[in-house]
């Protein structure tokens, strides 16, 4: 049900917590999306009419205490949203307690975390023959509960592997069935992704397994291979790109991701699964990493990661209030496009490796022509309000994670200082 724009505006001009949502709301989309003390009630959410890209709040109405956080993941999180789970976190929506405090299997929190499936599938378009499940231990355990799930000790699985995530997703699924490198970057530094004529496929693999974008390297698949038999599935690590684009999620037999670089905070893992690949666990599967346990028990069989999972719905009601993942998709590439136009632009005064076709829109890697002056730059950044903009320790150089939540102004402040400190040091 929507709110009259009048009522809930003077709801929140009263509440001091709320300021942000007076320098960012200009629709009564956002107003829907975020009800103020009305629990349980089914929220109107409408898809914003703006056709024209708009920011997050602008630089000035950005918080002055906070920074620019250009980190991989824990990563930065909607302003809007985090002020929202501020001014509930003591007492949520007239319930006496903080979700934090809130018993997993009552009504509260089951309305929480149905709303937060709801959204997600909503979000993605997400078929109803598939399960959503929010899990625990990281993509990480992904990488063992896949093969587990999915294979026999003897099934042959192929392995695109265009980064280091993909790689240890290789390296722990030998040890549950037989899988197979079919392309590996490594040799290009994982600048690449292959041409998929090319790929010579197991006939019987059980599945292909890609990592949709690989946030070390910056390397993002821009679409997906086919397993080259019916009965073979597609399967893709989405971590650093879930929710950051429309995806077809009726092409993969599994999509998992771990929430905290778009979608939340750690401690929460997303599986979405075809439901008829749940239920053939190789039998010394642990209780925890069975897909049919969770999927029997609605991610209830013990007690989930409940603060995450609320935090994760705000950030879904957050990313419909904005239009959805098609508006969502263009403001990213706009932030992306002026980043590398920059690095492009700069005469080789910075560089970034990956095959320019196949360029993340989440992780922009980049180096120094002169790579002494790297640790100044991080340090001068630091100094201007933008953090973590070292590069991942195994490849050196900067590299700037602009996910859904980093603002467009995020992005110009730090090509502004790019071009500044390319001026002084060129
Ligand atoms: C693409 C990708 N896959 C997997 C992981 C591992 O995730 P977790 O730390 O949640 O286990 C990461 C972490 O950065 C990642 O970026």
């Amino acid at each position: 049900m929507a709110m009259s724009g009048a009522s809930s505006h003077s709801l929140l001009l009263k509440n001091p917590n709320l300021n942000l949502f007076n320098n960012y709301i200009t629709t009564t989309t956002h107003l829907n999306a975020f009800p103020l003390n009305r629990p349980n009630k089914p929220i109107s959410v409408t898809c914003s009419t703006a056709s024209q890209i708009r920011d997050r709040p602008s630089a000035a109405s950005q918080s002055q205490d906070r920074v620019f956080n250009f980190a991989a993941g824990p990563a930065t999180l909607p302003e809007i949203v985090l002020k929202k789970a501020e001014s509930e976190v003591y007492n949520w929506r007239g319930s006496g307690m903080s979700v934090m405090e809130m018993s997993h299997r009552g009504k509260e929190f089951l309305s929480i975390i149905q709303k937060a499936e709801s959204d997600l599938r909503t979000l993605l378009q997400i078929p109803s023959d598939y399960a959503v499940l929010f899990l625990q231990g990281g993509a990480t355990t992904q990488f063992a509960a896949i093969p587990l799930n999915l294979c026999t000790p003897d099934d042959p699985v192929d392995f695109i592997v265009t980064g280091s995530w993909g790689d240890k997703a290789f390296k722990e699924a030998t040890k549950y069935c037989k899988p197979s490198v079919i392309w590996s970057g490594k040799s290009d530094k994982y600048t690449k992704i292959p041409s998929f004529d090319d790929l010579q496929q197991n006939p019987h693999a059980k599945y292909l397994h890609i990592c949709a974008n690989e946030t070390i390297h910056g390397v993002e698949f821009k679409n997906y291979p086919i397993p080259n038999n019916k009965e073979s599935l597609l399967i893709a690590d989405m971590s650093s790109n879930f929710c950051s684009k429309p995806v077809d999620v009726s092409k993969f037999g599994l999509i998992y991701a771990g929430a905290q670089k778009n979608v939340g905070p750690s401690g929460v893992t997303i599986v979405i699964i075809r439901k008829d690949l749940i239920g053939n666990a190789q039998e010394i599967t642990p209780v925890m990493l069975d897909y049919k346990i969770h999927a029997e028990n609605n991610s209830l069989y013990n007690t989930p990661p409940c603060y995450g999972i609320y935090m994760c719905g705000l950030v879904f009601e957050d990313l419909l209030a904005q239009g959805g993942l098609v508006e969502v998709e263009k403001k990213n590439m706009k932030k992306a496009q002026i980043l590398y136009d920059t690095i492009d632009q700069s005469n080789g005064f910075y560089r970034c490796p990956v095959e320019k076709s196949v360029r993340s829109l989440m992780n922009v890697p980049f180096t120094l022509e002169k790579s002494e002056l790297e640790a100044e730059f991080i340090k001068e950044a630091a100094k201007e309000k933008m953090v973590q903009l070292k590069g991942h320790r195994s490849v050196g150089g900067m590299r700037a994670s602009i996910y859904n939540a980093m603002p467009l102004a995020g992005v110009e402040k730090l090509v502004a200082f790019m071009k500044e400190f390319q001026a002084r040091h060129g």
